[in-house]
């Protein structure tokens, strides 16, 4: 469909949605965030943009997937393998990272949705750390509400661990405690609640019915100004069949809805999946979720419930979390599947209290309504416009997208701050466009951010680049201890690494200089077994306590320790870990040597600069070369 053909559907269909009058009321729209992807810049891993990972229970033609988040493109712009089946246009960034948090916050405003629930743990779980980071980003663009998703799953994987599954219901209790005291903590509204009763999510599938009935025995200690929370259940784990309801409907004060089903058998034409849902199963999803919600709320049973709305699901880029490979197409036939989703909704006056949107962010299961490559700002245009009209608002996309074009001048300024340029008038002035973004003001943000980028676009006029490429050996990069050397090229294996060391006139320039510098080789693995090529670098940056930074949603152990490989953080001297399976191929490699990471103080193994190790097998490495675009302030 040509471009002016499809804005002119967009537009009647405009039209038509905002002739109707709804039933609007105190209505909520929530995205569900997901904090498990990090970077090396930020973090010292990319956290889940890397994965290895099988589908153990998968038929389809595919099931092992090795992504390696660290390889570039040759111009260095494009992350070549990441760990999802949809690529952010933002590129890969951290979800610790407060300013990428803030963004997501600008974006989710833009789109009308009120605020996020982040799929969270238990307090000593990852995602604590990026729920508190995000409950402080959130107070500076109130009314911006953070709640829970509580994958109460993962807690009881992390008491498997510890061989303390006795302990599930005082843990339970414990971070419900803990819920109440710090998220839902303030007496203004800034989390998503029903009168004065907080709302918890809980995902299911951790918590058995018996213990949860003794953590509501016990009784949780409730600031004075709040109510007691209401406890709102997954339907798939709690409502999808009379059984499950049987027993969790007098314990739950409500369900929500989430991603359509999707339980078909794929016809031979798909063979890359073993289920899919279509267009006829995602409204039949939403009408089950409907009537049980509807019926729940009609008889008492239920306070109130959640409809759903996702814009499309592959779960290749986590493997499947180690179960089977499933598959919601963005469109079927032509027709939006997330579009068709919000008109049930709206069109049949759905009595939800809140819509749930799975997910904001979830890469792993390209699940995303963030800007792709592939998908633009679909996603996130189809959620202004249902999301103003369900909410008897105004829609207003004009804003949808300020936020990336904010994140990036952002990033800019701080760039230019390190190359030496003053940046203080800028950076005050990035400030002020994000407030206007945050309080609706499109037209005046769109000026603020258009008077920034002519501001950075003269300071970067100002710049002048040297580009230097080093190949390796030579006198400004030598190997300290003579490599062994097999068909011409290098032998790396467990007991022999490559050892190169920078000399003192060229690292005191990159020490004094702003630079973005790369590393490039060619290798090939020579066994035939899953293997490891690292490179580590000198740094100075203190390698926090390794951490593991992702759970997956099953509940086995087997598929869990599929996919724990690569999920360390912490550890700034690593430039890239390359995953291997397949002997014999000669693969070229473009990653980054981030300036922070690198101190170029020869304090690596052996007085080295990059260490070349191999995890596991023997490979052959050649063509080692190194470059930087060194930056210098114009005077
Ligand atoms: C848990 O129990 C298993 C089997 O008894 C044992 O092998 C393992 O070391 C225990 N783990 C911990 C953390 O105590
Ligand atoms: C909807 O509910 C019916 C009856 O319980 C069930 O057979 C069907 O599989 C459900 N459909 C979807 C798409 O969830
Ligand atoms: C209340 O509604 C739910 C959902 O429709 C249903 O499963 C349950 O049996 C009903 N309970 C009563 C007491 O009618
Ligand atoms: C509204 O619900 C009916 C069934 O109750 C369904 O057939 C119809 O497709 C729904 N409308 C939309 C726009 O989804
Ligand atoms: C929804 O509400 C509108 C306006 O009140 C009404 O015209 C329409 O018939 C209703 N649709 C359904 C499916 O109940
Ligand atoms: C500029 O760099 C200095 C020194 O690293 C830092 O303290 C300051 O916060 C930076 N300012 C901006 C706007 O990035
Ligand atoms: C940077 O610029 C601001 C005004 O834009 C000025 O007040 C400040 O003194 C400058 N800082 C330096 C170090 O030159
Ligand atoms: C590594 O290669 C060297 C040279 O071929 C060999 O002597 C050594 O045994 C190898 N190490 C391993 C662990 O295979």
């Amino acid at each position: 469909m040509s471009a002016a053909k499809r804005l002119s559907v967009f537009f009647t269909f405009t039209i038509f949605i905002k002739s109707l009058s709804g039933n609007h009321g105190n209505k909520k729209v929530y995205a569900d965030l997901t904090t498990n992807r990090l970077t090396r810049e930020h973090d010292g891993s990319n956290g889940m943009w890397s994965l290895h990972g099988i589908a153990h229970a998968s038929h389809a033609t595919k099931t092992e997937f090795i992504f390696n988040a660290d390889l570039l493109s040759d111009d260095g712009r494009n992350h070549l393998n990441i760990a999802s089946m949809v690529y952010p246009m933002l590129g890969l960034t951290s979800d610790l990272d407060e300013d990428y948090l803030e963004y997501l916050i600008l974006q989710a405003k833009t789109a009308k949705i009120d605020g996020f629930l982040v799929e969270w743990g238990f307090r000593e779980h990852p995602s604590n750390v990026a729920l508190e980071k995000i409950i402080a980003v959130a107070e500076r663009h109130r009314p911006f509400e953070i709640g829970v998703n509580w994958c109460d799953h993962w807690l009881l994987q992390w008491l498997e661990k510890k061989n303390a599954t006795d302990q599930m219901v005082s843990e339970f209790h414990r971070n419900a405690q803990y819920l109440l005291d710090m998220v839902f903590y303030t007496s203004s509204k800034r989390f998503p609640s029903f009168g004065l009763r907080p709302l918890i999510f809980l995902f299911g599938g951790g918590i058995t019915k018996e213990q949860f009935r003794e953590v509501l025995a016990i009784g949780l200690k409730i600031p004075y100004w709040l109510d007691p929370p209401l406890w709102i259940g997954n339907y798939l784990n709690f409502a999808e069949t009379a059984e499950f309801w049987a027993e969790w409907g007098p314990l739950m004060d409500g369900i929500f809805g989430w991603i359509p089903s999707r339980r078909r058998v794929v016809p031979p034409s798909m063979p890359q999946w073993d289920y899919y849902g279509n267009l006829a199963d995602t409204t039949q999803y939403q009408q089950n979720v409907s009537s049980a919600g509807e019926g729940c709320v009609r008889n008492r049973t239920c306070q109130l419930w959640c409809g759903s709305a996702s814009p499309g699901f592959d779960n290749r880029g986590c493997a499947g979390w180690g179960g089977t490979l499933k598959y919601l197409p963005r469109k079927w036939q032509g027709t939006s599947l997330y579009n068709a989703q919000w008109k049930n909704h709206v069109l049949n006056n759905s009595s939800a209290n809140i819509i749930i949107l799975p997910t904001m962010n979830d890469y792993s299961e390209a699940s995303v309504l963030l800007p792709t490559k592939q998908y633009g700002f679909e996603a996130l245009y189809t959620t202004e416009l249902f999301a103003s009209f369900w909410k008897g608002s105004q829609s207003d996309s004009a804003g949808v997208t300020l936020p990336t074009w904010w994140f990036s001048l952002k990033k800019s300024i701080a760039f230019l701050n390190q190359t030496g340029v003053n940046v203080t008038k800028a950076a005050a002035r990035i400030e002020d466009c994000s407030t206007k973004i945050s309080q609706g003001s499109y037209a005046a943000a769109a000026n603020c951010l258009e008077a920034v980028q002519v501001l950075t676009d003269t300071f970067y006029a100002h710049l002048t680049v040297d580009d230097f490429t080093l190949e390796v050996p030579n006198g400004k990069m030598y190997f300290v201890k003579p490599p062994l050397m097999k068909f011409g090229a290098y032998l790396l294996n467990t007991t022999h690494g490559l050892y190169l060391r920078m000399s003192d006139v060229m690292s005191r320039l990159l020490l004094t200089k702003n630079y973005v510098g790369f590393l490039q080789f060619d290798y090939i693995l020579l066994d035939n077994a899953f293997t490891q090529i690292q490179v580590y670098s000198s740094t100075r940056r203190r390698n926090a306590d390794a951490t593991l930074m992702a759970f997956p949603r099953q509940t086995t152990n087997d598929q869990y320790a599929e996919i724990t490989n690569s999920v360390e953080a912490g550890n700034f001297a690593m430039v890239c870990d390359l995953m291997n399976k397949v002997p014999g191929v000669w693969h070229h490699v473009n990653v980054r040597l981030y300036r922070d990471n690198i101190a170029w103080d020869h304090t690596a193994t052996l007085n080295s600069d990059l260490h070349f190790k191999a995890v596991g097998g023997s490979y052959l490495v050649k063509r080692i070369s190194l470059q930087f675009q060194v930056y210098h302030s114009g005077d």
